[in-house]
């Protein structure tokens, strides 16, 4: 594998992060900080989609990539469209993991059907955010049960806390810290999804 240094979790520097807070025009009254802005976001998934593309190199027309319901959406749709020089399908996978607020996980549970046809095809997971790991781990097992060649995962982010460093993932975007965050397709309660940077909530905006 080539260009190892686009696999790890980048950390963004303070100095940035404190310009891009006040450049970033699109700030919603109830995030209390931006942790990785819209710019750093796109950049980063360049990088990203260039390493997943050298390393998918053998597989082509046998890539399906699964982006995981509903918090990957927007990642996964700008990560796709960075590959556009490899065949590939695309299939939905959607798990439920936390109730709607601001816990940690507790538990994974597939919703609905999963990918189907992975007999030989080579599976890249795409999710928004490495947690408890609980759903990688659930994907991972039922992916490979259905006969895929092999099944990797990419996360936008991922939490610098035990379970998440001790699960297995083959790209990571940023790695940030044990804090809830919303945007980029994340949620609180299927709120800011929308919002084309991530940023932590005011504690104001969480209902107990
Ligand atoms: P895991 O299965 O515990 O690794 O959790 C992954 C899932 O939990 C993510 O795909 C999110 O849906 C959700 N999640 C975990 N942490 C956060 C957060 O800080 N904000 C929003 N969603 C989160
Ligand atoms: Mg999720």
């Amino acid at each position: 594998m080539t260009g190892a240094d686009e696999r790890g979790g980048h950390t963004l520097g303070e100095d940035r992060l404190e310009e891009d807070r006040v450049h970033e025009d699109r700030f919603h009254e109830d995030i209390e900080r931006i942790l990785v802005p819209s710019a750093a976001i796109a950049a980063r998934v360049q990088a990203l989609a260039r390493a997943i593309g050298e390393d998918y190199g053998h597989a082509d027309g046998r890539l399906t990539v699964v982006p995981v319901m509903t918090g990957s959406l927007l990642f996964a749709a700008d990560l796709v469209r960075a590959l556009p020089h490899r065949r590939m399908r695309i299939q939905l996978a959607t798990v439920s993991s936390y109730g709607g607020t601001a816990t940690s996980s507790r538990g994974s549970a597939i919703v609905g059907a999963l990918p189907k046809h992975l007999e030989g095809h080579h599976v890249l997971i795409v999710d928004d955010i490495l947690d408890s790991g609980g759903t990688l781990r659930l994907l991972r097992s039922e992916f490979t049960a259905r006969g895929a060649a092999d099944v990797r995962a990419c996360v936008l982010l991922r939490k610098r806390i035990p379970s998440a460093l001790a699960t297995p993932v083959e790209y990571v975007g940023f790695d940030i810290g044990d804090e809830f965050v919303v945007g980029y397709g994340l949620d609180y309660d299927d709120l800011y999804r929308n919002l084309p940077y991530v940023g932590s909530l005011r504690r104001e905006a969480q209902r107990a």
